[in-house]
């Protein structure tokens, strides 16, 4: 049978895979508990018997990966991986993402795969910088998103108070879909708002095994916990009265969000996070193409190249390429074409990633990851169809804030150079700018963060075997403009302007100053934020 007969003959398989499908990421700033939650909810989702799984996968990688000299060095995590667990008849994929703020592009690339995020918040800082940025992706992408507002049994802000703040802060609607009961430091439980109940927790030691929960009607809540719930129950009454329920086409445009609390670490409200993940999370959707027509999920397969990863497994120094399946089945070992070349693609070595651990995959359906070992001719925002031609729209990058020249220090090794340099800009590690389209002895690497420089100059070494000088340089901000504007910017001396490696014109300025001075001057010059890839 062929990849298309099979598809056609499973047509009603893969609709019904589909909508078994929750694929979803978790945006945060570092430290508010997402390695913590995401433990619990595989916990929760049956995919582990003991909480401590992804801390120690972590650490195993990072003993063993030369890749991982940075995580360890600098304690972040700067790799993302996909976890994947059934639960309930429901397969979960959760796209991980690195925390730190100079990965940030990274995590738009995840969202450009995910249906749904996990907003979570530390309960007593509220929304920080790093959930604003990641929330505004979010939003510019249009994905629906459930607030967990984690560490309750801590002291933090009352929960009225971080509604409010959430509405102030991203002009979101935030509904309460769980009510804490207790102050924050002595938290017993939550109200459910759809059923009334009380879910009363135990805390388990050291929060490794599931917390075992009591639930309980209103009156019972009432007799067992006094003022505590009378408390709760005074403030429901003042949210309905206010109006505040979840209307589900707000939801689903980004408008409006869930809001759960909960402790990770201890494990309350965990359960209930992964219930509403279950039943609110959309299921894959049919996807635009970049020519505005939607491909149904069960077209024939189609998928997106989100991320490319070298290197992950330093024994085999591989180039792991992530798809996220947009339509249709995949099969080991079928061929699609890759829009961009139009050529012919086997996705022979395609596997099933948790953590660092791969599995080989035999099929999967919209909405699953596949990793594709040594996929050499694969891009980030590359689209991989079988019979229907599609492309998916461009995934955005952020616009980069700091700029670098990059010096080969070996003469010898100066085709390493240049191959390795156009390499980590097709990953995505940095961009690579040129003053001339083709010779450019110092390139200039560009990014949202200086950590990109240094895991481009490991990377150098290490793969390639270059060592590499970086001088600073005055530029602080960049613009995409076209060829027209190119000309104007070069004829103004306001801006330099550098050709991007991925084509792209891109006007670099040294200030804020700099770039009013010229929109003023020229509002007509096309000087555009997002890039995209
Ligand atoms: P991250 O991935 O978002 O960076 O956060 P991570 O899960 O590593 O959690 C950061 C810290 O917050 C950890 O403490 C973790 O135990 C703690 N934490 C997570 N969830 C909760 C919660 O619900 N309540 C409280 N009180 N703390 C929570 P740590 O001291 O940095 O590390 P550890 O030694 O506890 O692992």
């Amino acid at each position: 049978m062929t990849a298309t007969s099979a598809v056609m003959a499973g047509g009603g398989v893969v609709a019904t895979q589909a909508a078994r499908r929750r694929t979803f990421a978790i945006i945060s700033h570092p430290d508010a508990g997402k390695t913590t939650l995401t433990e619990k909810l595989l916990l929760y989702g049956g995919a582990v018997a003991e909480a401590g799984a992804v801390h120690a996968r972590r650490n195993r990688r990072a003993a063993r990966s030369d890749w991982m000299d940075i995580e360890r060095r600098r304690g972040i995590s700067v790799t993302s991986t996909v976890l994947r667990f059934e639960h309930a008849g429901t397969v979960f994929n959760l796209l991980d993402t690195p925390g730190h703020r100079d990965f940030s592009e990274d995590t738009l690339r995840v969202l450009a795969a995910a249906d749904c995020a996990v907003m979570l918040l530390d309960a007593a800082k509220g929304v920080e910088p790093q959930t604003l940025r990641l929330f505004e992706v979010a939003r510019a992408r249009g994905i629906p998103l459930i607030t967990f507002v984690n560490k309750y049994d801590r002291p933090g802000l009352e929960p009225l108070a971080m509604l409010d703040h959430i509405e102030r802060v991203l002009a979101l609607t935030p509904v309460a879909a769980t009510w804490p009961v207790g102050i924050p430091g002595d938290f017993r439980g939550v109200a459910d708002r759809s059923t009334g109940t009380f879910h009363r927790f135990t805390r388990t030691a050291g929060g490794s095994t599931r917390a075992p929960e009591e639930l309980l009607s209103a009156e019972q809540a009432s007799e067992s916990e006094g003022d505590a719930w009378t408390v709760a129950a005074e403030e429901l009454e003042l949210l309905d009265a206010a109006g505040g329920t979840l209307h589900a086409e707000d939801f689903t445009a980004g408008r409006s969000t869930p809001v759960f609390f909960g402790s990770a670490v201890s494990n309350f409200g965990v359960g209930l996070l992964l219930d509403a993940l279950l039943r609110l999370a959309p299921p894959p959707q049919p996807r635009f193409s970049a020519g505005g027509v939607l491909r149904p999920v069960d077209a024939p397969f189609s998928a997106l190249v989100f991320k490319v990863q070298a290197n992950m497994d330093p024994r085999h120094r591989d180039r792991v390429a992530f798809l996220r399946l947009c339509s249709g089945r995949f099969e080991r070992g079928m061929r699609a074409v890759n829009a961009r070349t139009g050529r012919p693609f086997a996705l022979a070595h395609a596997h099933e990633v948790f953590g660092d651990d791969r599995v080989v995959l035999d099929e999967a359906f919209p909405g699953d990851v596949v990793g594709v070992v040594n996929a050499t001719d694969l891009r980030v925002g590359d689209t991989l169809y079988v019979d229907e031609a599609v492309v998916f729209p461009p995934i955005p990058t952020l616009a980069p804030e700091h700029f670098v020249r990059v010096r080969n220090l070996d003469a010898t090794r100066h085709k390493q150079f240049h191959r390795g340099l156009t390499q980590l800009a097709e990953e995505g590690v940095v961009h690579l700018l040129r003053r001339d389209r083709d010779a450019d002895p110092a390139p200039v690497l560009a990014g949202v963060g200086p950590l990109q420089f240094e895991v481009a100059v490991d990377r150098l070494r290490n793969e390639f075997g270059v060592t590499v000088a970086l001088d600073a340089t005055n530029w602080t901000l960049a613009r995409r403009t076209d060829a027209p504007g190119a000309g104007v910017l070069r004829a103004s001396r306001h801006a330099d302007v550098l050709h991007g490696s991925d084509g792209t014109d891109l006007a670099l300025f040294t200030s804020e100053f700099m770039l009013d001075r010229f929109v003023r001057a020229h509002p007509e010059v096309m000087l555009d934020r997002m890039l995209t890839r």
